[in-house]
């Protein structure tokens, strides 16, 4: 979920019959190339529908294969290590069965639809004050569009998991915590090296800092709700302190808390500032389409977010870790190996998104946020099963208030004569994407 890791593995997956003597076909070896690039080294092992299996990896792809990834008990979230060092490790994402449900549960309370309905007001707010500072400033500006939007979610992230905002002081904490958060990002995936001068215990020492700042938050806010000055809807941590289980004991604890909120600020900011980014290098050149989206055609706002997350998916992937030697469709993955569903393989195969490489909103006229009219596993942004994302509804809202502000004030286009992207592990514009902006 925070990215993707290199993979190290001792063998390679093994097929669990005499299939693996025949030859792979040309559509899984077109279908591994699209997702792991050129390589001799890259090998499809054959008959398996959207398996891509390299000698040394597994890399899961397609609706069957993604379906097993995210619903099989015996493969678990595996993040590196460095994250586990940096994020906790009583964060969700360490955390299985009843422990993993628990904090689940009480994330979900946090983020569910009636619950963010009330904040559509403080993100209308920061997007609003956001837009006039940055982007209002001059007829013909050229703003740069990544770290505008990474600014952008960031802040309202942190107004709603810990009621940082603009007042009473708050923009300061807030600011102080943007800049922990971005020298603890930078080092996040890399090699856990721990040693002085390495990016990764820069990193660490970063989020070390940035977790006591939200440990004293939680200190605060558990003050402010015993005097009865904050209440369970007034942010994420007041949230959390105040869910009980069934003896009225406390849900989670405070190192889950403040685990948990970690991992829901960089998971609930990074990836939205991509999705958004990326809308907008689209729609630079897709006038017909932005015309079409004002103020009562929030579907197709949306439609436009999800074909953006199709293309280009802001998460790639993830690991799973195999807890028992486990068999899918032939083969069989030994206990304690790695495998890595990529989404873009997905996307990207004709027989389930037609003609793949259009950028086509349409493909998603259905009723589903998250879901298209395609099978079940097939759009996989989100991932799926009983880790799927809970913040999808958090993203649309924010996806939609940032939009409206921005088609209703702006038309744009891209400054950059090479529209390229590479992917760090998020896909990133080249330059940052600079455009230059008119206003209506
Ligand atoms: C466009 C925006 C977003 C995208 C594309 C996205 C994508 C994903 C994906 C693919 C996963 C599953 C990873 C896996 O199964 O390996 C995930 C999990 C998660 N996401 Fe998001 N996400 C987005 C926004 C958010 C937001 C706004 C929040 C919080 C406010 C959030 C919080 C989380 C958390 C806590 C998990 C871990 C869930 C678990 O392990 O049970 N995400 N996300």
């Amino acid at each position: 979920m925070v990215g993707s890791a290199p993979m190290r593995h001792e063998r390679g997956m093994q097929p669990a019959g005499d299939r693996a003597e025949s030859q792979p076909s040309p559509r899984d070896a077109q279908q591994l190339r699209r997702a792991v690039g050129p390589g001799p080294d890259r090998q499809v092992r054959p008959g398996v529908e959207a398996v891509a299996v390299r000698q040394a990896d597994g890399l899961l792809a397609g609706a069957a294969a993604n379906k097993f990834v995210f619903f099989s008990g015996a493969l678990a979230l595996q993040q590196p290590r460095s994250v586990q060092r940096i994020l906790g490790e009583r964060s969700i994402l360490e955390l299985v069965g009843a422990d993993h449900r628990r904090v689940r549960g009480a994330l979900s309370e946090f983020l569910r639809p009636e619950m963010l309905r009330s904040y559509v007001g403080k993100i209308d707010g920061e997007v609003r004050r956001h837009v006039e500072e940055n982007w209002a400033g001059g007829r013909d500006a050229v703003v740069t569009v990544l770290p505008l939007m990474k600014r952008l979610t960031f802040d309202v992230i942190a107004s709603l998991l810990f009621g940082l905002d603009g007042g009473c002081g708050g923009g300061a904490r807030r600011d102080a915590l943007a800049g922990e958060f971005e020298r603890m990002m930078e080092g996040m995936l890399a090699v856990p090296v721990d040693l002085p001068f390495t990016a990764f215990r820069r990193s660490v020492a970063a989020g070390d800092r940035a977790r006591r700042m939200v440990a004293e938050i939680l200190r605060e806010r558990a003050a402010a709700l015993a005097r009865g000055e904050a209440t369970r809807g007034s942010d994420l941590i007041a949230c959390l302190l105040s869910l009980r289980d069934d003896r009225g004991e406390r849900l989670l604890s405070d190192e889950e808390i403040v685990d948990t909120a970690m991992v829901a600020l960089v998971a609930g900011h990074d990836t939205s500032s991509i999705l958004m980014t990326f809308m907008i290098r689209h729609l630079a050149t897709d006038q017909t389409t932005l015309a079409s989206m004002d103020l009562t055609k929030m579907k197709l706002t949306w439609r436009v977010a999800q074909e953006t997350l199709r293309t280009v998916p802001p998460i790639l992937g993830n690991f799973r870790k195999a807890l028992e030697d486990v068999e899918f469709d032939g083969y069989v993955i030994p206990k304690g190996w790695q495998v890595f569903w990529v989404a873009s393989v997905t996307h990207m195969d004709g027989s389930i998104f037609p003609d793949p490489s259009r950028f086509d909103p349409s493909r998603f006229e259905s009723q589903s946020s998250s879901a298209s009219a395609a099978p079940p596993c097939s759009f996989v942004a989100f991932g799926g099963g009983p880790r799927i994302c809970p913040g999808i509804e958090f993203a649309r809202i924010e996806t939609l208030v940032t939009m409206h502000h921005l088609v209703r004030r702006f038309r744009w286009k891209l400054c950059g004569k090479e529209d390229t992207f590479a992917r760090d592990p998020m896909p990133t514009p080249r330059d940052g994407l600079p455009i230059q902006i008119e206003h209506i």
